[in-house]
């Protein structure tokens, strides 16, 4: 079978084809045919070693992605041959609150990820696709969408009528989107372009605001009456949490997801007292809440928004496009 490999060095150019014996499973194992893999920030940031844990050549890199059944070990309990079925991002996270221990397998690197024709692992690392997606829609799930879920409904606890204001257009901005949507939240997104504004629409916002409109604070309040935002879903970090919280109601949950715009978090104590602010930092999300999502997803029907196909042989193409960023939704890799 064919995989992608760093094989001495972590860089994207350094990133090849190699081939590998077809896998055989072994007594709890599966063998999945992978149809599809979407990229994610951390994709990058391990290519330019530049992520919060260290990774180690030889790696098999990207994280998410979805494929089908094609063998399995003679214990296999959960799985058919035949089944469509999605890579969990954290294997060793099955429920509850996460520990240390269970943080460190994480596909995509320091463990081999996706990026390979066939996958073999234990049953315990999958879960059942939504039956209504495709397997590109998918593969885009494991880490934006499960994200998105774990700091909304585990980590803080979205209701009807919350003002759920979500930054950006990215992966886990649009699942957020949905997600609270669907559970009769608010939802306001504060975004850097305005040519995103009718999808934002059509996929859940009830209000679109400019970050650099000085005024979108105002608009905030006035929206939400005077309220503001219960919940924050932050993606960028950096100076772009004190212009959040600013936004906030009293008691507000801040969800503290990702560092796009800087690692190094600053707020005003001051603003976060007033608010007896909460900020609550993501990690990703447990094989549990995967599958909660996934039953929702299916129940309300809700489609993951993909930005850009490629195919998996031309993947520098789909790295590159997410480096430059302005996209809506997830950049997928298609096996062909
Ligand atoms: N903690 C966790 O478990 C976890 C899980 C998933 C992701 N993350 C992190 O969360 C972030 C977003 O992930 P993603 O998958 O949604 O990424 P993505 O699809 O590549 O989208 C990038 C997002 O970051 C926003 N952004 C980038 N630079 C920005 C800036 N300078 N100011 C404001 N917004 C900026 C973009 O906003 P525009 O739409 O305006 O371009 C977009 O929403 C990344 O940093 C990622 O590493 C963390």
């Amino acid at each position: 079978m064919k995989a992608y490999a760093y094989v001495d060095r972590i860089a994207l150019e350094r990133l090849v084809e190699i081939d590998q014996p077809d896998p055989v499973p072994g007594e709890h194992d599966v063998v999945v045919a992978m149809k599809a893999a979407a990229l994610n920030y951390r994709d990058l940031a391990i290519a330019d070693g530049d992520y919060h844990i260290e990774v180690q050549p030889p790696l098999i890199p990207v994280s998410d992605g979805a494929g089908e059944v094609v063998a399995v070990g003679k214990s296999v309990r959960r799985f058919r041959v035949g089944d469509r079925v999605c890579a969990v991002y954290l294997p060793d996270w099955t429920h509850g609150p996460i520990r240390r221990e269970v943080a460190a397998r994480r596909l995509g690197g320091p463990s081999n990820g996706v990026l390979r024709e066939l996958m073999c692992a234990s049953e315990e690392d999958f879960v059942m696709a939504p039956r209504h997606l495709s397997f590109e829609e998918a593969a885009t799930l494991p880490i934006a969408s499960v994200t998105a879920w774990q700091s909304l409904f585990v980590n803080g606890s979205v209701k009807p009528g919350d003002n759920v204001l979500v930054q950006g257009t990215g992966g886990v901005s649009i699942a957020a989107i949905q997600l609270a949507r669907s559970a009769g939240a608010r939802v306001i997104s504060v975004v850097r372009t305005d040519k995103h504004r009718e999808t934002l629409y059509r996929l859940g916002a009830s209000d679109v605001l400019l970050s650099d409109d000085p005024s979108w604070h105002r608009q905030l309040f006035a929206v939400t009456r005077a309220v503001g935002a219960n919940v924050i879903v932050n993606v960028a970090g950096g100076e772009t949490v004190s212009d959040a919280l600013l936004a906030a109601s009293g008691a507000a949950t801040i969800h503290l997801v990702g560092y796009a715009a800087g690692k190094m978090v600053t707020f005003d104590m001051f603003e976060a007292i007033r608010r007896a602010a909460k900020f609550l930092v993501a990690a990703a999300g447990s094989r549990a809440s995967f599958q909660e999502l996934v039953k929702l997803l299916e129940l309300e029907e809700i489609r993951p928004l993909i930005a850009q196909r490629f195919s998996v042989r031309n993947h520098r193409e789909g790295m590159d496009s997410l480096r430059r960023g302005g996209h809506l939704g997830k950049v997928v890799l298609t096996f062909d």
